[in-house]
């Protein structure tokens, strides 16, 4: 092994610089909630605004978070000058619409996972951005936490060796009914957008696109992919294997498996966790590393909007540590695998047994 010790984390602290930026809310659902709480206990930026197809539910929501302002279209509330940015957080299916909405008005945004339901989708909101001149990014917090820049530094480094495989996997026993928008082909439904989506993330942080995808799984009855195993060829030279599902729960870890030495990152491994490297010798000892910050769970989520801040502080129009580029070559991959799902399921149905989805 070529290390003897973990690199410090990088940070994104607040009150480090950055502008307090005034946010708008599209969307105000589970996730909206715990955002904006962790925004506002730990961070220097306020929400101002909510919008929600229903005045009645932005009210309600905005007494509940502390929000000054409700309104009841998100066309009314983008025509507020005194927004900076705008978080959406309502179901994949609206993201696009909402996005084109929200960059037409001149504001940052920020969408939540996945930025869209397809690539096509998400380019079209990166083109719009760029032609805006302002910041977009997946609110994919994942990339913010401070363990994910202790990979990032190994990996740098080359602490593993040569990285020759990544194994990670998210699974949850969702079970959604048919009216969920898991369910809904219209809304962005399935494992792999919702929870495949950070291995797929963590996968290509490490090793880039993939140069060929194999994906088999299956499809709800309302015809999206309710579980997915996917191996990723990476130029000959490294395969990853990442499961998703959202009828069980699976173990939530993410492995990089390099020539020298290997990268545990424990489960939940998308939230703030601990890691280990091994030597690969059989009898190497792990090396531990703690997150050394308090914040866990959800809470953790306000590192993306300390880190958006700084971004527009410094006149960035995207995340340099996930790229608009790199968002829409993961959802390719995504689009890819649903498709080889899609053919399989047309070809069990035609008594033809599984596709080779090669
Ligand atoms: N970062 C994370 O850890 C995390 C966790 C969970 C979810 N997410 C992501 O966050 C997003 C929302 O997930 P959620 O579970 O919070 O969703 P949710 O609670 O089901 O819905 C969010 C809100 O979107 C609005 N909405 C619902 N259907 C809509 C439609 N057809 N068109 C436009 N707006 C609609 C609703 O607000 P109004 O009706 O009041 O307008 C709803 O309250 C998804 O992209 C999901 O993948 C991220």
């Amino acid at each position: 092994m070529t290390f003897t010790a973990f690199p410090e984390a990088e940070l994104f602290l607040p009150e480090s610089g950055e502008p307090a930026l005034r946010w708008g809310l599209i969307g105000p659902g589970w996730i909206a909630g715990e955002f904006v709480d962790a925004v506002h206990e730990h961070t220097a930026q306020r929400f101002v605004a909510v919008a929600s197809r229903s005045l009645d539910r932005a009210t309600a929501f905005a007494s509940e978070h502390g929000i000054e302002s409700a309104f009841g279209s998100a066309a009314k509330m983008l025509a507020r000058p005194d927004v900076d940015v705008v978080y959406i957080a309502s179901p994949p299916g609206a993201h696009l619409a909402e996005g084109l909405a929200a960059l037409a008005a001149g504001k940052h945004v920020i969408i939540e996972k996945p930025l869209a339901s397809s690539a096509v989708e998400a380019q079209l909101l990166a083109d719009a951005a760029r032609a805006a001149g302002v910041l977009l990014m997946e609110a994919m917090w994942t990339r913010y936490l401070p363990q994910t820049s202790v990979i990032r530094a190994l990996l740098a480094d080359g602490a593993l060796g040569e990285v020759r495989a990544v194994v990670a996997d998210h699974g949850q026993a969702i079970n959604p009914g048919p009216e969920h928008r898991l369910s809904r082909v219209d809304l962005g439904g399935g494992a792999l957008l919702d929870l495949g989506i950070y291995p797929l993330q963590f996968d290509s942080m490490v090793l880039g696109a993939p140069t060929r995808v194999t994906a088999i799984g299956g499809l709800t009855d309302t015809g999206v992919d309710e579980y997915a195993s996917l191996i990723l060829n990476h130029d000959g030279h490294a395969q990853s294997t990442l499961t998703t599902s959202m009828v069980t729960r699976t173990p939530n870890s993410a492995v990089v498996a390099g020539s020298e030495a290997h990268l545990f990152v424990a489960p939940t491994f998308y939230n703030p966790t601990s890691l280990s490297v091994t030597g690969n010798d059989h009898f190497a000892t792990p090396m531990h590393w703690d997150d050394p910050t308090s914040l866990r769970g959800f809470a953790a989520l306000s590192w993306e909007a300390t880190a958006l801040a700084r971004f527009v502080g410094e006149g960035s129009t995207e995340s340099p540590l996930h790229t608009l580029d790199e968002t829409v070559s993961i959802l390719a991959t995504i689009d890819e695998a649903r498709t080889q799902l899609e053919l399989q399921a047309i070809g069990s149905r035609a008594g033809q047994g599984i596709g080779s989805g090669a």
